[in-house]
């Protein structure tokens, strides 16, 4: 298995057979993760510091139990509390963790580029977490292995994604493998969320939830990201709800074998029908978050390996 990166920055750089490989190994990860004894030597002496600059739960939770299932020696930096608020800059930080040798630095910075940046700088491989409305590829790729899990492969499907694209990455991640699997994209939801310059990356956009989840194979939904907005996106979430929250009368317009996605975390009743998130014959929400640990488990490990061979 050959996998030739120092980082994993973005679904940008990798290639068909790069997305494959990550896949193909996790799928020996998600056996592993669940036996009882969980344990792999994989990253065994490896140091793996996550540095979040944003809150997380999921993520932050997800590549701290993938290190250590695979051995490694995982510490979290409470970026909140750190030097970064007395003044220190980025790249200072950066150096002086990478003055203490870590193999393996996972990061989520509020801006788009800050984790290309700071990977100039280090000698370890770079995990990005999530950079602005940048990419979240790990997100990506536990995506597309829950996709391919339950539908038998990643290609020639239609997935619909909706809601607010415009601030997502998790939606420009998912539209760029997606796209690079030859799957066909719709981006669904009032302009305002889905700026016209997304169909440059070839994805087709709906205004109207209707025509754009038609036969879907995939209904991915998203979080409305208020965090990012600076007011006037939407009328109001009631209204938003109305056209565009997604529930069992809107899913029945995808295909009937269609399944329900979320990155988390959710807004219940805001994109989102509580009752179809939780209904496990359609919605792969839980699957998503257990292939994400088995996800991070195979880029580490690739990572590593790659590391090794070039030291
Ligand atoms: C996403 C993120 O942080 O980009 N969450 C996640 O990683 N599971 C999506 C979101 O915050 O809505």
């Amino acid at each position: 298995m050959s996998f030739a990166h120092r980082h994993l920055l973005g679904i940008e750089q990798l290639s068909q057979s790069d997305i494959t490989a990550i896949l193909d190994l996790a799928e020996k990860y998600v056996e592993l993760n669940r036996q009882s004894l969980k344990h792999a030597d994989e990253l065994a002496g490896l140091t793996q510091i996550n540095m979040f600059f944003e809150n997380s739960t999921r993520t932050q939770a997800s590549f701290e139990l993938a290190g250590k299932r695979l051995g490694a020696d995982v510490m979290n930096m409470a970026m909140q509390a750190s030097s970064i608020k007395k003044g220190e800059t980025l790249i200072d930080t950066a150096m002086t963790l990478n003055a203490m040798h870590p193999d393996l630095l996972v990061v989520r910075h509020p801006q788009s580029g800050a984790v290309d940046l700071l990977a100039q700088k280090v000698n370890c491989a770079v995990l990005n977490a999530g950079d602005g409305r940048h990419e979240h590829p790990t997100q990506a790729l536990l995506d597309a292995l829950t996709i391919r899990r339950a539908k038998g492969r990643l290609h020639r499907l239609t997935v619909a994604i909706c809601g607010d694209v415009a601030h997502s990455r998790v939606a420009r991640s998912n539209l760029i493998l997606l796209g690079k699997m030859e799957n066909r994209i719709r981006l669904i939801g009032p302009p305002t969320l889905v700026p016209g310059h997304f169909a440059e990356l070839g994805a087709e956009l709906y205004e109207d939830m209707s025509e754009g989840l038609k036969d879907a194979d995939v209904v991915m939904m998203l979080r409305l990201q208020k965090e990012r907005m600076d007011g006037g996106f939407i009328p109001s979430e009631r209204e938003y709800y109305h056209r565009y929250g997604l529930d069992a009368a809107k899913l029945a317009l995808a295909k009937p074998d269609a399944i329900v996605m979320h990155p988390g975390p959710m807004n219940r009743g805001v994109e989102i029908d509580g009752t179809l998130a939780d209904d496990i014959n359609r919605s792969v929400i839980q699957e998503q978050v257990e292939m994400g640990v088995a996800v991070r488990m195979a880029a580490m490990d690739l990572l590593a390996r790659h590391h090794r061979e070039a030291a």
